[in-house]
């Protein structure tokens, strides 16, 4: 008999449908400075190439936060107490995931939540097999939006909503405010957002960890393109851009930037779009905070700040935040 447990996710009300997120596309790609959001990075390519930017020397925020994650989960889980419903936002490669189900009291249930059902039900299946004992549902939606927790017929002692990774480095300030109301509502009062948080820090190793020596982070920015092609029906040849990554210091934020070589024009769903040459795309913001920056945002989204825990270099946090009531 096979020990695999059927794993189906719940499709919330805000999953976006195909001409959604073409018109999103679209729209990003039209406006005076270029856009597209970075959640278009994880098509399966993507997924394995990010896996392997975080093998990269230069990429410290993986590896640290993982040690962070392992010297202090025992204190973390004292924070969470027992049979918590973990509601993690995204669905990593699950050694994050794995690490504080081990160290939790009787976890009640795991509960991804991600936009692509690929790496979401993978992950859930895996889990399913290894945590017979936890109630795992995942629920395909894009988590910026409002959704739908699922119901348990024993509902659990507290809501842990996980953000690991630096995600939220992804959001500007007023999205960030909002991702993280939408967290809050989530977790339910008493319940807690145990989050990754990039620092502020030497600039050199900043610019080092999104410019790698391999070349991975560049292909990794690529695939944007090949996804659109593959997905959306555009052409873009991606021999006519390049990767670049610069740190704004002042806004405290790197940008990851498509540079178009040439004048061109490229067609995605049948709608032409226009590239000077030279002109970028943005890619992708990834804040860096300091832990006083981080608390301001915490409080302004209704979070009470509990604790942080950083490695011993003060690159990268973990930081437990509460909802009162
Ligand atoms: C997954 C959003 C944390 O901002 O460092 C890695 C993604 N981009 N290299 C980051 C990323 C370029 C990443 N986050």
């Amino acid at each position: 008999m096979s020990p695999r447990r059927a794993v189906s996710a719940m499709p919330s009300d805000s999953s976006p449908d195909r001409s959604e997120r073409v018109h999103e596309i679209l729209a990003g790609l039209s406006a005076p400075q270029k856009t597209t959001s970075p959640k278009y990075f994880y098509d399966r390519a993507g997924s394995k190439l990010f896996d392997r930017i975080c093998e990269l020397p230069e990429y410290y925020l993986t590896r640290t936060e993982l040690k962070i994650l392992e010297n202090n989960l025992d204190e973390m889980a004292a924070h969470i107490g027992p049979r918590a419903s973990v509601i993690e936002f995204g669905s990593g490669s699950g050694t994050k995931t794995r690490l504080l189900l081990d160290h939790l009291s009787e976890p009640a249930a795991y509960v991804p939540v991600d936009i692509s059902s690929f790496p979401l039900l993978a992950m859930a299946e895996e889990l399913a097999i290894d945590y017979p004992q936890v109630a795992i549902r995942p629920v395909l939606a894009d988590f910026t939006r409002p959704f739908e927790l699922p119901r348990f017929a024993r509902p659990p002692d507290r809501n842990l909503v996980f953000f690991p990774g630096s995600t939220i480095g992804n959001f500007d300030a007023s999205e960030a405010c909002a991702l993280l109301e939408v967290m809050r509502a989530e977790a339910k009062p008493g319940g807690a957002l145990l989050i990754g948080v990039d620092l502020r820090k030497d600039p050199d190793i900043i610019r080092a960890a999104y410019n790698d020596s391999q070349g991975v982070t560049a292909e990794f920015n690529l695939n944007v393109l090949r996804h659109f092609n593959r997905e959306f029906g555009a052409n873009f040849e991606l021999e006519y851009f390049r990767h670049e990554a610069v740190y704004d210091e002042a806004n405290s934020r790197v940008e990851m930037r498509l540079i178009s070589l040439r004048r061109q024009t490229v067609m995605l769903a049948d709608t032409p779009i226009q590239f000077e040459r030279d002109e970028h795309v943005v890619t992708e913001y990834s804040y860096k905070y300091s832990l006083g920056e981080f608390a301001n945002l915490a409080r302004k989204a209704g979070f009470d700040f509990e604790q942080a825990w950083l490695d011993e270099n003060a690159l990268f946090s973990v930081q437990y935040l509460t909802v009162p009531g």
